[in-house]
């Protein structure tokens, strides 16, 4: 389903050479996973075939993805219009137009409407954070992480894509903000001990790979802490069967976009 996040004809296939390996490996393993899989990998041949400085940088960044890559280069056509080309380009960049919006996190922060139109309060609501020790979970721009800021006395972002980390470094140094600390982690490899957290928020991250995400959350996370999924506004967000199977509680509120928002807490019992 698109997300309607970015216009691939604003980006320069360039972007993908921002990629990160772990998106990199996703992307080249799962390519038709939100497209038709044939038309997929014919479109990446083609922009590859005419964007060797990008095939280049995949193979050397995901070197365990470089078969894939000369898979697609192989399978291409031996020759493409220009028009074949740039039709080729946007609809690669269209396929992962969320790890393409996050090369240009000013952007993201002004398209994405979860982000644009959110309220700090609905965190707040969710759970106590004053004087709290909080990670957020695959941080983004820091929509939860400078909110939380707010209050708590310490917060953790961890994101694993070098330009959303940056973007929330130059924040934290444009905003003298010093309560904040950035580092790379994945959901289901977070960089911390056992038992660091008051609060271990996110916020659309959690869903690939729920038991072990959610076990990675538990671990880093103090016994009675809590779990927090706070999402953004954005119409039509759908509630989470799988959070309240698990014992999550729901808090749902109107958004402001007139539909009905969910987000989810549960306390940790250790
Ligand atoms: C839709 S954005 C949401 C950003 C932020 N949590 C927010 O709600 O504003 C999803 C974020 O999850 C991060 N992400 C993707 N895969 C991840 C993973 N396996 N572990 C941790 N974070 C991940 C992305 O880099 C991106 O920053």
């Amino acid at each position: 389903m698109a997300l309607g996040w970015i216009d691939p004809q604003d980006y320069s296939f360039n972007a993908f050479l921002l990629l990160e390996r772990f998106q990199i490996r996703l992307m080249l393993n799962e390519g038709g996973w939100r497209n038709d899989k044939s038309e997929w990998c014919r479109s990446m041949g083609v922009a590859l075939t005419a964007n060797p400085a990008v095939a280049w940088y995949l193979k050397q960044r995901c070197p365990e993805c470089a078969g894939l890559v000369d898979a697609l280069m192989a399978d291409a056509p031996t020759s493409s219009s220009q028009s074949e080309i740039t039709e080729a380009e946007e609809y690669c960049l269209a396929s992962v137009e969320d790890f393409v919006i996050y090369t240009t996190p000013e952007r993201m922060e002004q398209q994405c409407e979860f982000i644009r139109e959110w309220n700090p309060e609905r965190l707040f609501e969710l759970v106590y954070l004053v004087g709290k020790t909080v990670l957020d979970v695959g941080a983004g721009s820091g929509r939860l992480t400078f909110a939380a800021a707010k209050l708590a006395a310490w917060v953790y972002a961890s994101e694993p894509v070098g330009t959303l980390r940056e973007f929330m470094l130059d924040k934290i140094a444009k905003e003298g903000i010093t309560n904040v600390k950035v580092l790379d982690g994945l959901v289901t490899a977070l960089p911390f001990p056992d038992n660091t957290f008051d609060v271990v928020m996110s916020g659309h991250v959690v869903g690939d790979d729920w038991d072990n995400e959610i076990a990675e959350l538990v671990r880093v996370c103090k016994p009675d802490g809590w779990l927090i999924d706070c999402r953004g506004d954005s119409p039509g967000d759908a509630p989470s069967p799988e959070l309240l199977e698990r014992g999550w509680e729901e808090i749902s509120y109107t958004g402001s976009f007139g539909s009905l928002m969910h987000n989810y807490r549960k306390r940790v019992v250790k």
